[in-house]
């Protein structure tokens, strides 16, 4: 097994299979013994899905004739290739090389010519498909169409920066646990063991480091002194403000970035109820729950029907965060740009209609509701918060006043990229009776 060998095996399972970029990872490293490989296998596996709308024009400009069904490998393989010419400072002699010889190892020696041609053909061709790029706004932007017309009419002055903001690998964001220790002192440990570090901008215990790093080298994270979490994602807490003696819930808990800070912010709660409807999710937040050694009661159910969870004692404050198209971190999960199709919107939005309708009479009177996404779309946020709202129920919109983002006409957006953070979107609900 080689790191080229890995990542096509990877790239098989998101293409092929439809599984997440993070899971096949997952499934693949072990095989690779060096860190060094393992690196690789990540940037290459990563490179390609972020590029991949622009990689596959590009092949389609140097192919004669498409490929048949049964050599999707080798249309991978090309892909792989591609990326590698295109996008790394890998000398173009051993990215043409090693890929060719990868043909063998899948027993598809008959196209060691073919692969070698179209790669060579690149390196060739280079000027004449630049100009051709420039024609092709999905394949330059390296969106698919659907998401890059959405990104234009839901930002029409900032889509721009958007797509570039999805198109560059984000920093590798922290949260210091407040209760074991503080954001400067932290900073010093990680400058003290070579890790450059400042702080995440907006927030109250996030830092962001210069370089991304194993988390093992992370100083005290198997013991709970630190997290990783986007600085966006870190606002929930801030905003959700907690109090002693309340009963919380977390509607929408795994893998457990926010159930774990809230309760690192806020370590007098009454209670935390962690909920998610996939169970096996659920044993994450366990997972960190432990590390940090804090306590929730973690429920398996669905938000949508609580009378098959919920215990009919009310909640001071909820956090929905709900599941959403995910267009606010492409940037972490470029495969969302493949796996993501333009029918899932609506039926994510009837989702969190059905989320926001259910939880409502779980809230106490005067109790605040934040709901959340970490979508750029309109349909996910302002106008699901506003159709809410038109519902005539208790609820009543308080603006979040913040420094970050973009106020609208419900609720906060955070676009990615902007002060290093994930595209966010946050609404704060109060129950009036
Ligand atoms: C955006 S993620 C939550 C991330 C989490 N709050 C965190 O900070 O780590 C959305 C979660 O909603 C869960 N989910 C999806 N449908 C649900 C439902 N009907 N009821 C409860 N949870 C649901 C998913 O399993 C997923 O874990």
């Amino acid at each position: 097994m080689n790191a080229r060998l890995a990542s096509l095996q990877v790239l098989q399972q998101i293409v092929q299979q439809g599984q997440k970029l993070d899971n096949a990872l997952d499934s693949v490293i072990p095989q690779l013994e060096q860190s060094r490989d393992q690196g690789l296998l990540q940037h290459l596996c990563y490179g390609v899905m972020r590029w991949y709308p622009q990689l596959e024009f590009l092949l389609s400009q140097l192919l004669h004739k498409p490929l048949k069904k049964k050599d999707a490998d080798l249309r991978l393989l090309l892909l792989l290739g591609l990326y590698q010419l295109r996008f790394t400072r890998i000398p173009a002699h051993a990215a043409v090389d090693e890929t060719v010889a990868l043909t063998k190892r899948l027993n598809k020696g008959w196209a060691r010519g073919m692969v070698n041609a179209v790669l060579r053909n690149y390196e060739r061709r280079q000027n004449e498909l630049e100009l051709r790029l420039e024609q092709a706004p999905t394949a330059r932007t390296a969106h698919p169409p659907w998401l890059l017309t959405a990104l234009q009419q839901a930002w029409p002055d900032h889509w721009p920066a958007i797509v570039e903001a999805n198109n560059t690998q984000a920093p590798m964001a922290l949260r210091v646990n407040d209760r074991r220790g503080n954001r400067d002192t932290y900073i010093k440990r990680l400058l003290d063991a070579g890790l450059e570090a400042r702080p995440a901008a907006h927030t109250e215990s996030g830092v962001i480091l210069q370089d991304p790093c194993p988390v093992e080298q992370l100083p005290g994270f198997a013991t709970g002194e630190v997290s990783v979490q986007d600085g966006a994602a870190q606002l929930a807490a801030t905003l959700l403000d907690a109090q002693p003696g309340e009963r919380v819930l977390d509607a929408c808990a795994a893998p457990g970035g926010k159930s774990a800070h809230l309760l690192e912010r806020q370590p007098d709660l009454q209670q935390l109820i962690a909920l998610d409807v996939d169970a096996a999710r659920l044993q994450r937040v366990q997972d960190t729950l432990s590390r940090l050694a804090l306590t929730a009661t973690l429920v398996t159910g669905d938000a949508a029907r609580p009378a098959s969870w919920w215990d009919g004692q009310p909640f001071d404050r909820i956090l929905l965060d709900a599941p959403c198209s995910a267009t606010g971190v492409i940037r972490r999960h470029p495969d969302i740009k493949l796996h993501r199709r333009q029918s899932d919107i609506p039926a994510l939005a009837t989702t969190q209609h059905a989320m926001l309708l259910a939880l409502w009479p779980l809230l106490k009177p005067g109790g605040t509701l934040l709901y959340a996404t970490c979508s750029v779309l309109p349909e996910e946020n302002t106008q699901q918060v506003e159709r809410f709202l038109a519902t005539g129920n208790t609820a009543r919109h308080v603006p979040l006043g913040a420094s970050w983002g973009y106020p609208l006409s419900a609720g906060q957006q955070i676009l990615p990229g902007e002060d290093e953070m994930d595209g966010f979107y946050y609404a704060r609900l109060v129950k009036t009776s």
